[in-house]
């Protein structure tokens, strides 16, 4: 038996971040997930629900499913995300549900001299920053105690797609870009998978800066990971952006994790193994 009752459901439970929460998750509570195109792995599964944002009604899957919390992890076509999350809004508005939706470092992706916190003005140039801001000002219009944003730096890990691709990389003697003015914070999808259980776990809601409570330049980073997983002799290609250094952290101050959730990026470093 479960411990809790709580109903979940994961929106992209087939993708790296929302297949890592499913697995932190599921021993604990009732835990539901859509998959769109990966049918082979999850069509067997019956936690696992077929949703395609582009031609299905998202209403649909959540009156099947019936969740008390949905975590949004999904990606996808910009307009259709839009249109699924206001229509999870309107759902949320009438039902007992809240949402954990997974947002990005890049709302503040335009020139920044400083990293971020909860309460700074999202800006951003890019157009994934701007669909993540305007999913965010969706979702503050919620009632607090039914939202809540989670915004997450890049996510590393073995089994990520961007330690994939550097292994990759390595074997096809390709290079491997890195930003030399880019000041950064990280997690991994097991701290990132801890953390998130732990806001569900708590009834937490509001914004939260979900990354190492540390900053470093992105090419060093990516060289000690390189180093890690066991190659000195990457080819780096330095991409110049900006002349100045340039932050893309979201560091917490309002809402603090506890001491046991915290980490550093030398842990997500000290993580990655040769494999
Ligand atoms: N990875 C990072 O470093 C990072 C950092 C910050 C924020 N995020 C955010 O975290 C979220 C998840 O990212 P991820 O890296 O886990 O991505 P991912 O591995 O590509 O997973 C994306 C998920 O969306 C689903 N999906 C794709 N197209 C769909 C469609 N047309 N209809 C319905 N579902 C669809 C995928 O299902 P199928 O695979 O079954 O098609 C999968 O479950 C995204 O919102 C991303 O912006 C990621």
């Amino acid at each position: 038996m479960k411990l809790e009752t709580k109903k979940i459901l994961i929106l992209g439970g087939s993708g790296f971040i929302g297949n890592a929460i499913y697995k932190e998750l599921c021993n604990y509570f009732d835990t539901y997930g859509t998959y769109c195109h990966a049918a082979n792995s999850f069509s067997s599964n019956k936690q696992f629900v077929h949703y395609n944002l582009e031609e299905d009604d998202i209403v649909e899957v959540l009156e099947a499913v019936k969740p008390q919390v949905i975590v949004s992890a999904l990606r996808g076509n910009f307009a259709a995300l839009v249109i699924a999350h206001n229509h999870i809004v309107e759902y949320i508005t009438k039902e007992d549900c809240k949402i954990y939706f997974i947002s990005s470092a890049n709302v503040f992706d335009t020139y920044s001299k400083y990293p971020s916190y909860e309460m700074d003005k999202t800006l951003s140039e890019s157009v994934y920053g701007r669909l993540k801001i305007k999913i965010e000002n969706m979702l503050l219009r919620l009632p607090k105690d039914k939202m809540a944003i989670l915004r997450v730096p890049m996510v590393f890990g073995n089994s990520s797609p961007r330690i994939k691709e550097m292994k990759k990389a390595i074997i096809e003697n390709a290079p491997i870009e890195v930003f030399p003015n880019l000041i950064l914070n990280v997690t991994n999808d097991d701290k990132l998978t801890q953390q998130i259980h732990y806001l569900i776990n708590r009834n937490k809601t509001g914004i939260y800066h979900l990354g190492s409570n540390d900053l470093t330049h992105h090419e060093d980073f990516i060289k000690e990971v390189l180093e890690r997983v066991g190659n000195f002799n990457a080819i780096i290609k330095r991409v110049y952006t900006t002349n100045e250094d340039r932050y893309l952290a979201v560091l917490p101050k309002t809402n603090k994790l506890p001491k046991n959730l915290q980490f550093t990026f030398q842990d997500i470093i000290d993580h990655h193994v040769l494999n």
